[in-house]
């Protein structure tokens, strides 16, 4: 094998890759020809080596990921399948393509790819924030962002969506996806694979979409990272599978399995969940890759005896491309001339990573266009798409008395205390790709651009995020005591989220409820702004603040919308995607549990409630909405009739604001136990000031109304279910025949 040095090849010269005179191409290089054809032809032309290592995934460039630590590599064989590209701009990848495409026998392009999860240089929310926005149009939108600057910059795809349901908020990850409900996970995967893939991965400003970590990697153990996850079949088809399964109808060019063992096996060597489920069930036709290591961490799983034995185990199981861990290259040829991975496996997994090489244009264009960066990043629609979704996804938890929007004629002077005031870095939030903390509009600033001139701005920064140094509290407490009113910014750094970054507990550190304490004891109304990548809980805090904005990690928006929602400038219209419980004890709790064998008072905690602190789904508005009854097209149906359920929303007050209306189903008896309520559409909508929207809900009953059993099926019984919307309920009764 032949190859390249990086020193090297930045001094090379582009030449043209082109046949010798008179020779016939080869199929695979014509462009008109079908793909599948062109891979066949390509795949029949390739030695065992060529094969193998195109299923092998390394890393180029600089890489400051604490988990999967980077070096910039030497040498890089011109037939490798893939490279993580940690370089900001497409230079060095151009230069690594021309000499694989120049140099290597078949010259088949190498695919770059890269860990954009919300965004490359235009940050924008953190998923779990995307979700509370309801707004899938925005979430493709911020994607097709992240599309465009990941793909100008020289990467083919993203290793984004993250789908895995979480419900404990202790795993750092749960930042990561969007919050606790499978079907809020499905719209939202839908959402970001078509602003990732758009209706075309040849074309320049969009990328492959890899959804990610198949499967179950969200219910980890305790809520520490990389432990197994056990978790039944119902739970799996029920839960887990559902946004994998709109991800690959959307048509997600790749799956990454997971770290986590799954009901005993690992997910990187689920043989049932890769092959049979994801690939022949489903028809998934991308490539499955590892993630980081994770083949090699068969061994350490007790699955595989020896890292040889682990690429076997893997391979076997349906995962076509190897991550990080350089071990397919190293045992896979063996392993094939010994016969305990068949070739003809081998095969598949190569025509899955050609199909998608030449799905993305890659033959005809491997290069991409060299523009300077500001042609790229942080174009004004790029910002102002952050901007919309960061205001959107703003959760406006409590309002007491309606102290928000501020009365101005009321406000003269404001202080601004807590550690997140002045922060650009923690609201950039975790996996901030090559965002930068300048590019962050701080609370402090976007408050006082808000305000201007006519308020005064106080501010004191009090503590820190944790340790125990509360020298600073008494001037916080002093500007407290200064102002008409208090906006208190804590929250979390944003390395507490993320991968590896899990934490015992979901309150906030001692230190931040002991100054909040403080600040409250000044007796000026207080306003608390949370930034953080988990759910929160807030027993011990929320009663000291007469107001609360969850702002999550908002990216380069940063404290605008916060400015905006107290001065009123922004109408908050966020919900949350993800329940707030009042003690990490309550772990898990979600919206869609089951019912308890016993009802009313027994199987409660004793010493704490057992109710949620805030609901999936709470969000207070600056209007006034107000619901009508829920209309049916039919209330008599059978499982093949379509119907509608609509619902009008009325906006009584005198401030326009936008309502996501959340349709509920419950099916109150089954031959299986079924949640209290699943969320099974959803739609936001502005309503004008005294005006009314209609919100419909077109049902189809095996989907929305019946029930996934634990091999996957879908059935659906007579009898009744209750369909609900912002307290309004109607009820439709199935029936064999009308
Ligand atoms: C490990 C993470 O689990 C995964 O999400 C990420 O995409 C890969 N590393 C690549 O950085």
């Amino acid at each position: 094998m032949k190859r390249l040095s990086i020193a090297t090849l930045l001094l090379s010269i582009l030449i043209f890759n082109g046949a010798a005179p008179g020779k016939k191409e080869p199929l695979y290089r014509n462009p008109a020809a079908p793909t599948e054809k062109r891979v066949e032809d390509l795949l029949s032309r390739m030695t065992l080596k060529e094969k193998v290592y195109q299923t092998w995934q390394s890393y180029v460039g600089l890489n400051s990921n604490p988990n999967n630590a980077g070096v910039i590599l030497d040498t890089i064989p011109l037939e490798i399948g893939s490279l993580i590209y940690l370089e900001p701009g497409p230079e060095l990848r151009n230069s690594i393509q021309e000499k694989v495409m120049k140099e290597s026998r078949l010259g088949i392009p190498v695919l770059f790819a890269y860990d954009a999860i919300h965004g490359y240089r235009t940050i924008y929310q953190i998923p779990l924030g995307q979700a509370c926005s309801w707004n899938t149009d925005l979430a493709e939108k911020v994607s097709r962002v992240s599309a465009m600057e990941s793909r100008m910059s020289g990467v083919d795809l993203v290793f984004s969506p993250m789908i895995d349901v979480a419900r404990d908020g202790r795993w750092g990850r749960i930042s990561e996806g969007y919050g606790e409900c499978p079907y809020v996970n499905s719209r939202f995967c839908i959402a970001a694979i078509r602003g990732y893939q758009g209706d075309d991965l040849a074309d320049h400003s969009h990328v492959a979409a890899c959804m990610k970590h198949y499967v179950g990697y969200g219910m980890s153990e305790a809520g520490r990272d990389y432990t197994p996850s056990d978790i039944s079949d119902q739970s799996l088809w029920e839960t887990y599978l559902p946004p994998y399964e709109a991800g690959v109808k959307a048509g997600a060019a790749a799956v990454m399995s997971g770290f986590n063992t799954l009901n005993g096996i690992p997910t990187s060597a689920n043989k049932g969940n890769i092959e049979d489920i994801l690939k022949s069930r489903w028809g998934f036709d991308g490539f499955v890759v590892s993630d980081w290591c994770s083949i090699k961490q068969l061994v350490n799983q007790g699955i595989a005896e020896t890292e040889k034995e682990a690429v076997r185990i893997a391979m076997n199981s349906g995962v076509d491309m190897d991550m990080g861990d350089n071990l397919n290259m190293e045992y896979l040829e063996e392993l094939i001339k010994e016969g305990s991975v068949q070739e003809k496996r081998l095969d598949e997994a190569v025509r899955r990573i050609l199909r998608i090489k030449f799905r993305l244009g890659l033959f005809e264009n491997p290069y991409i266009d060299v523009t300077a960066p500001d042609k790229r990043y942080l174009l004004p629609e790029s910002v102002a798409a952050a901007g919309q979704m960061a205001d959107e996804s703003m959760v406006l938890l409590k309002n007491d008395g309606g102290l928000l929007p501020l009365d101005r004629s009321k406000i003269r002077r404001l202080a601004l205390v807590g550690p997140l005031c002045k922060d650009n870095v923690n609201l950039l939030g975790n996996w901030s790709a090559f965002g930068t903390a300048p590019d962050v509009t701080t609370i402090y600033k976007a408050v006082s651009d808000e305000f201007g001139e006519d308020v005064e701005i106080i501010y004191a920064r009090g503590c820190g995020l944790d340790g125990n140094d509360e020298s600073g509290f008494q001037e916080a407490y002093e500007a407290a005591l200064k102002a008409d009113a208090v906006v208190c910014c804590l929250g979390e750094d944003r390395m507490w989220s993320g991968e590896n970054a899990s934490r015992s507990t979901i309150a906030l550190p001692e230190i931040q409820s002991r100054f909040l304490d403080r600040i409250a004891s000044s007796g000026r109304p207080v306003i608390l702004v949370l930034s953080n990548g988990r759910p929160l809980a807030l027993s011990g805090m929320a009663d000291n603040a007469a107001a609360i904005i969850e702002m999550w990690q908002p990216g380069i928006a940063g404290g605008k919308p916060v400015a905006g929602i107290l001065s009123g400038r922004v109408n908050p219209s966020g919900r949350l995607s993800v329940t707030f419980p009042y003690s990490t004890g309550q772990i898990p709790i979600y919206y869609c549990r089951k019912n308890s064998a016993r009802r009313g008072t027994q199987g409660l905690y004793q010493d704490i409630t057992s109710e949620p602190m805030y609901s999936f789904g709470h969000g207070l508005s600056f209007s006034v909405f107000e619901y009508g009854d829920i209309h049916l097209s039919d209330s008599v149906i059978t499982a093949d009739m379509k119907i509608r359920a609509e619902v009008t929303v009325t906006n009584i007050s005198d401030t326009d604001g936008k309502e996501a209306v959340l349709w509920y189903v419950t099916d109150p008896f089954c031959s299986i136990a079924r949640p209290v309520k699943e969320l099974k559409f959803f739609e936001k909508k502005m309503i004008r000031a005294g005006e009314s929207e209609t919100f419909v809900f077109e049902i189809d009953p095996l989907v929305d109304l019946g029930y996934v059993d634990r091999n996957g099926n879908k059935f659906i019984e007579t009898g009744d279910y209750h369909i609900s919307a912002g307290g309004r309920n109607a009820t439709v009764k199935a029936v064999k025949r009308l």
